[in-house]
């Protein structure tokens, strides 16, 4: 089947849909049983999408789970209230005590948050790697290293890291390897055939899209899955049963959308290169990015999230950009179908392994639904109000 169809079947068959098109919302925390048998059975199967209790799921979970496991290449996919759970799900699930984690220096902010507040409490050391590091991930692995966690691209930064060589690496000495694929949503990069052990999403982005939903995903390899799933289910992961069922609403056009938002972002792209006050453009499509051979090997398209560099300014010239604009709202999150528009003015914040190599402001644009030409407005306004500033 092709992807465009299996976005449409994923997940929707009559077991869990019945006559409907759409799985419906079932909301429940008490599942009743009538007999002593078909509660043992609940029981011993409730791993297995067999109705037990609300905590584990109805069919409407059930089905979206079965639907990014079609989609993504998994064996099993725990659900969680927004992406940040999965992430901290995920690795909660596989780090003890004493352990070693090496996270990409390009993470997610909150995710490395997570790691220096919460992970550090418990006694598991982080060490940031460099994105573009590979293979010589093996120089820092160490007899405690138990997780290498990958994102790619990273956030802001955009750098498109190199999966197979840093999960062959892994595979070889029993590490377990987790990816954040959100930018890549369940459709333009398979992990699972990259050699990653367990992929989130946070589905609060492309997968519902309409910028009205938090929900995460953790999906696992077969050798993972039990534990993901169990350990998960014991520190409370559930989601809502309509925010799922929004996100499987918002599944069913996720390639048209991704494939509107990479149109969209070409034109935009060409005409920031232009642009005098630009230093630099971080779309993994353009051949000089950090990882574009990564990206058109593992890739099979793009989307609207991407950054760029000033090559000067302060936080005087980013209120300037940014305020008055009308199209980009100034928002965290992206994946919904309006533009979104962020600033950063002092990156090396968020990284400890690597030195940022641009001086100016970075801008990370979400580039919606809208004509390219009015965002190319909007975005022409705010140069010239930069401009008017010197
Ligand atoms: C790459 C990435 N991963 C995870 C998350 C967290 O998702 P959520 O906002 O649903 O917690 C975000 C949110 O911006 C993100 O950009």
């Amino acid at each position: 089947m092709k992807v465009a169809t299996q976005i449409v079947h994923a997940g929707r068959g009559k077991r869990w849909a019945g006559y409907s098109v759409n799985v419906p919302v079932v909301r429940a925390s008490t599942i009743v049983f009538d007999t002593m048998a078909e509660m043992k059975h609940a029981t011993r199967h409730r791993g297995e999408h067999v109705p037990f209790y609300g905590r584990r799921g109805t069919q409407t979970h059930f089905a979206f789970s079965e639907a990014i496991c079609e989609l993504e290449g998994g064996a099993g996919c725990a659900l969680y209230p927004c992406g940040a759970a999965a992430i901290s799900g995920a690795l909660l699930a596989f780090l003890r005590q004493g352990d070693h984690l090496l996270m990409v220096d390009g993470a997610y902010e909150p995710t490395r948050a997570l790691c220096d507040k919460v992970l550090a409490a418990l006694g598991i050391e982080t060490t940031y790697y460099d994105p573009m590091i590979g293979a010589e991930i093996a120089s820092l692995i160490r007899p405690n290293t138990r997780v290498i966690y990958l994102e790619s691209p990273c956030s802001l930064s955009m750098e498109v890291q190199d999966v197979p060589a840093i999960t062959a690496i892994a595979r070889a000495r029993d590490i377990i390897t987790i990816l954040d694929n959100t930018w890549a949503s369940p459709i333009l990069c398979k992990p699972f055939e990259l050699g990653v052990d367990v992929s989130i999403q946070a589905a609060t982005k492309y997968i519902c899209g309409h910028s009205d939903v938090m929900l995460g995903t953790a999906s696992a390899n077969a050798k993972h899955w039990p534990q993901l799933r169990e350990h998960s289910y014991l520190l409370g992961y559930c989601a809502s049963a309509d925010d799922v069922y929004l996100a499987a609403r918002g599944l069913r056009t996720l390639g048209v959308r991704l494939a509107q938002h990479q149109r969209n972002v070409e034109p935009i792209v060409q005409w920031l290169l232009q642009q005098p006050e630009v230093e630099a453009v971080l779309h993994p499509a353009l051949p000089n990015h950090p990882g574009h051979v990564a990206f058109k090997r593992d890739f099979s398209g793009g989307n609207g999230l991407f950054s760029f560099v000033l090559k000067t300014g302060d936080a005087n010239t980013v209120q300037a950009f940014v305020e008055g604009m009308h199209h980009f709202k100034m928002g965290f999150s992206w994946g919904g179908y309006e533009s979104l528009v962020i600033a950063n003015t002092d990156m090396q914040a968020l990284r400890s392994a690597t030195t940022w190599p641009y001086a100016g402001p970075l801008l990370r644009l979400h580039i919606g639904l809208e004509d390219p030409e009015d965002l190319i407005k909007d975005l022409a306004a705010a140069f010239n109000r930069i401009r008017e500033l010197k």
